[in-house]
C-alpha cells in the first residue's frame, strides 16, 4: 500500500516537473527528493521525519520540527479547505486494523473462543467472568443499563449495526486489558457515561460509534460519550465516530483529583471523527494525550481542552467551525499545555494555547496528511468498515 502511493506520489511529481508544490502537497521529508518550493502563499510544514507539507501561511518553520509555538489567541474565518476531490475514496497511509500509540499492548481476549451473544443477560454474564473472552455482540441491545467488564476481554460488534443503545453503557473499573471495537454505543442510563474507564488500565476502542439525543435538554441528563478517570493509564482510541451529544470525553473528573491521576491518564486518539458535540473532544485534566489525524465539525463551545498541567500534543487534524479548537485556560483552577502542529483550521475556527507544551510521544507512529482526511475519517471510521 506504501509502495503504491510513493510510486503514485513519484509519478505526480514528474508530470508536474519543477512546478511550485501546491497546497497540501508534500515538500519534503526523509528520502524525499522532489520540489521544496511551495506555492505562493503557503509554507512548508514539517509533519513528520518523512513528511512536510504545503500549509497556508507564511511564518510557519519549514523542515524543521514545532519547538516553540508562542501565545495565540486568533480567529480563522476562511472557506473551508478541507478536500473534496472527487475520485476514489482515499485511504490514508495509517493502517486500518491495528492498535497504535498508549494502548499498544492491550490484548483483551486473545484466542480464547468467540462466543456471541444476543442480550443483555447473556452479555453481562460473559464479560463478568474472570477468565479471557471473546464475545461477538450480535444486535442492538437496549435497556442494558451500566455493565461492568472484567479484565481480559475482546468485545466486538457484528456487522454494522450491533452495539448498546437505550438506557446502556459500559464500564471498565479497577481492571484492564479490553478491546472493544465495531459496536454503536447510543443513549446511556441517565446521569452515566456510555462508555467509562475508570481506573482502567490498557483499553483500546476502535472502529466504535457514540451519540445521544444531540445537544438538546439538559446537558446533564447523560454524562460522557467516553469519560476515562480515576489513573486510568494507556488507552487508545482509534477510528471513532463521536457525535449528537453535549459532553464528549473527559479526561480526569476533578481538579482536585491530582494525588489520583498525575502522571497516568496516557491516552491517544486518531482517525477519530467528532460531529456536533458542545465539548470535551477530549478535555483534560493532569494527562499526556495525543490527539492526531481527526476530524471536527460543528462544535460550538470547546473542542480540546488542556487544564490542571496536563500535556497535549495535537497534530495533523482538521477542524471545520469549532469554537476553541485547541484551548489551555479554561474551566479549570490551572492551565494546561499544548502543542498543535500541521492541523487545518477552517470556517470560523478559534484556538487559544497559552502554555507550549513538550510532549514527545514515545511511541513511533505515522501521520497521514490533512489533505484527504476528511475523506480518510469518513471512508474508515466507525462501524462496518472493517472485517471482525
Ligand atoms: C427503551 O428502554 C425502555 C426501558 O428499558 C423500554 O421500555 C423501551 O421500550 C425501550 N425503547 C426502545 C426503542 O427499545
Ligand atoms: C485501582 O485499582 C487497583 C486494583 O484494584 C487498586 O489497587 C488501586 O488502589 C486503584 N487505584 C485507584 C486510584 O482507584
Amino acid at each position: 500500500m506504501k509502495f503504491v502511493a510513493t510510486n503514485f506520489v513519484l509519478l505526480s511529481m514528474s508530470l508536474a516537473a519543477f512546478a511550485a508544490v501546491p497546497l497540501y502537497g508534500q515538500c519534503g521529508g526523509n528520502g524525499f527528493t522532489g520540489e521544496t518550493t511551495c506555492v505562493s502563499g503557503a509554507t512548508c510544514s514539517f509533519q513528520n521525519e518523512w513528511y512536510s507539507q504545503c500549509v497556508p501561511g507564511g511564518a510557519v518553520t519549514s523542515s524543521v520540527p514545532v519547538t516553540s509555538i508562542s501565545s495565540s489567541s486568533t480567529t480563522r474565518s476562511t472557506t473551508p479547505t478541507v478536500s473534496t476531490s472527487a475520485g476514489p475514496a482515499p485511504t490514508g497511509t495509517v493502517p486500518l486494523n491495528g492498535l497504535i500509540g498508549y494502548g499498544a499492548g492491550t490484548t483483551g481476549g486473545g484466542n480464547a473462543t468467540p462466543q456471541t451473544v444476543t442480550s443483555c443477560a447473556a452479555l453481562a454474564a460473559a464479560v463478568a467472568l474472570e477468565v479471557p473472552a471473546v464475545i461477538y455482540i450480535s444486535g442492538s441491545l437496549s435497556g442494558c443499563d451500566i455493565i461492568d467488564i472484567e479484565a481480559d476481554k475482546t468485545i466486538i460488534g457484528v456487522g454494522s449495526n450491533s452495539g448498546l443503545t437505550n438506557g446502556s453503557g459500559f464500564r471498565i473499573r479497577r481492571t484492564g486489558n479490553v478491546i472493544i471495537r465495531n459496536l454503536k454505543f447510543h443513549v446511556s442510563p441517565e446521569k452515566k457515561d456510555l462508555l467509562s474507564l475508570d481506573n482502567a488500565t490498557r483499553v483500546w476502542v476502535d472502529h466504535c460509534e457514540f451519540s445521544s439525543i444531540g445537544m438538546v435538554g439538559n446537558k446533564d441528563t447523560y454524562d460522557g460519550l467516553l469519560d476515562i478517570s480515576h489513573a486510568s493509564d494507556f488507552v487508545t482510541v482509534s477510528w471513532c465516530k463521536f457525535s449528537d451529544h453535549w459532553k464528549g470525553s473527559l479526561i480526569g473528573h476533578s481538579d482536585n483529583n491530582a494525588a489520583e491521576d498525575t502522571g497516568k491518564l496516557h491516552v491517544t486518539y486518531h482517525h477519530n471523527s467528532w460531529v456536533n458535540v458542545n465539548s470535551r473532544l477530549p478535555s483534560v485534566r493532569f494527562g499526556t494525550v495525543h490527539v492526531f489525524n481527526s476530524v471536527y465539525n460543528d462544535i460550538p463551545t470547546s473542542a480540546i481542552n488542556s487544564r490542571m498541567g496536563a500535556q497535549l500534543l495535537v497534530e495533523n487534524n482538521v477542524f471545520n467551525n469549532v469554537n476553541l479548537a485547541v484551548v489551555t485556560d479554561l474551566d479549570s483552577d490551572l492551565e494546561g499545555y499544548a502543542i498543535e502542529r500541521g492541523n487545518v483550521f477552517s470556517g470560523t475556527t478559534t484556538t487559544r494555547i497559552t502554555q507550549v507544551g513538550s510532549l514527545s510521544p514515545p511511541y513511533s507512529y505515522s501521520l497521514d496528511s490533512t489533505a484527504n482526511l476528511a475523506s480518510i475519517v469518513a471512508n474508515g471510521a466507525g462501524v462496518g468498515k472493517i472485517s471482525v
